[in-house]
């Protein structure tokens, strides 16, 4: 055995909010994703077995399985999956005890699946394998969309294998360079979970999805973001309203990176409102109980409020000014006591 073969290894990685440019990273847009304060702490023990043990504070019943057992619906598919992938390429190897310790709320669209799959890949390099963190947040893809068998763009690994907390990443998906800005000062990024659980499991991202890739053929574009708007009458109905959103959505987040650069934070505020409209209205990835409590979150003073992530339900994203967040927060909670400020 080499002296690193016996060794415990550790990493974290953060939750992400995206600010905006939603449903655009598989369509060749830009997003912008914040890092969030809340992680996941991974540790890895070799135990000498075939098998990986693995527990969590929050889950502290320890789940055996065969080192290539296939996955299984667990939550620690997201881990098995990055032990797997690791051993594949010699970064790891044998059996793991694996602890998770996690601060990010699982199923809220703060990808938490996204921070476990990529903090494993983190520990499992990090001893003599150091590898560039966007192949981390390839990799971490790829065990996404192989072994989950989520078929997600690359936004959420991009965010939490290089962000870190108040730094917004605007990230080009088509070829992935990406703009570190620092959140301006008197920004504050309110992110709520609504208490509507939601899983991305379930098909309805896969659905959409397939809609986008129909919609850019039939528009023979590479990308949907490079179709033009006002040819998106070439389409059926449905699949002309999600080309809508997408090609819109790719207007508003360039121009909300233009927005953050120069702190005008009322263009920013007015671009989320539009960007969450046309998820209702066009995406249809809304719940109209939480159209409720954006149309609230803005009355009551936010520049701009949207759901965030894939949504049909999980948290939704606030701008306002940092001296108004905290008065806000209590308008806003006390007409709807079931909200949960994450961040
Ligand atoms: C999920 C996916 C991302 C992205 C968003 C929607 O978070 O994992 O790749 O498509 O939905 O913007």
């Amino acid at each position: 055995m080499s002296s690193s073969e016996d060794q415990f290894r550790s990493a974290t990685a953060p939750g992400r909010v995206n600010l905006i440019g939603e449903w655009v990273d598989f369509n060749g847009g830009i997003v912008l994703p914040m890092a969030l304060p809340q992680s996941i702490h991974l540790e890895l023990h070799p135990n000498g077995h075939n098998q990986d043990r693995v527990s969590s504070q929050q889950f502290p019943d320890r789940q055996s399985f065969r080192l290539n057992a296939a996955a299984s619906g667990h939550w620690s598919d997201y881990v098995r999956g990055g032990l797997q992938y690791a051993r594949a390429r010699g970064w790891l190897v044998g059996g793991q005890d694996v602890n998770v310790a996690s601060s990010i709320p699982v199923g809220a669209g703060l990808s938490s699946s996204a921070a476990t799959i990529v903090a494993t890949l983190k520990a499992a390099t990090q001893l003599e394998h150091k590898i560039d963190p966007v192949d981390i947040a390839l990799a971490a893809k790829e065990i996404e969309n192989d072994f989950i068998g989520v078929p997600c763009g690359i936004m959420d690994q991009m965010a939490v294998a290089i962000g870190t907390p108040g730094n917004v990443i605007a990230l080009d998906t088509r070829d992935l360079s990406y703009e570190i800005i620092s959140l301006p000062d008197d920004w504050t990024i309110a992110v709520v979970h609504s208490g509507i659980g939601r899983a991305l499991s379930d098909g309805r991202y896969k659905v959409r999805r397939e809609e986008c890739l129909e919609a850019a053929e039939v528009m023979n574009v590479d990308y949907l973001c490079e179709a033009d708007l006002t040819s998106t009458n070439k389409l059926a109905p449905m699949l002309a309203r999600r080309a809508r959103h997408v090609i819109s959505e790719g207007h508003r987040s360039t121009r909300a990176v233009e927005a953050m650069r120069s702190g005008n934070r009322p263009l920013f505020g007015r671009l989320m409102i539009e960007s969450h409209a046309s998820l209702r209205d066009d995406m249809n990835v809304s719940v109209p109980a939480m159209d409720i409590m954006i149309e609230d979150a803005i009355s009551l003073g936010a520049d701009g409020a949207r759901i965030t992530g894939a949504g049909f339900g999980g948290c939704f994203v606030c701008l306002l000014s940092t001296d108004a967040s905290d008065l806000w927060w209590e308008a806003l909670k006390a007409r709807h006591p079931g909200l949960n400020r994450i961040a």
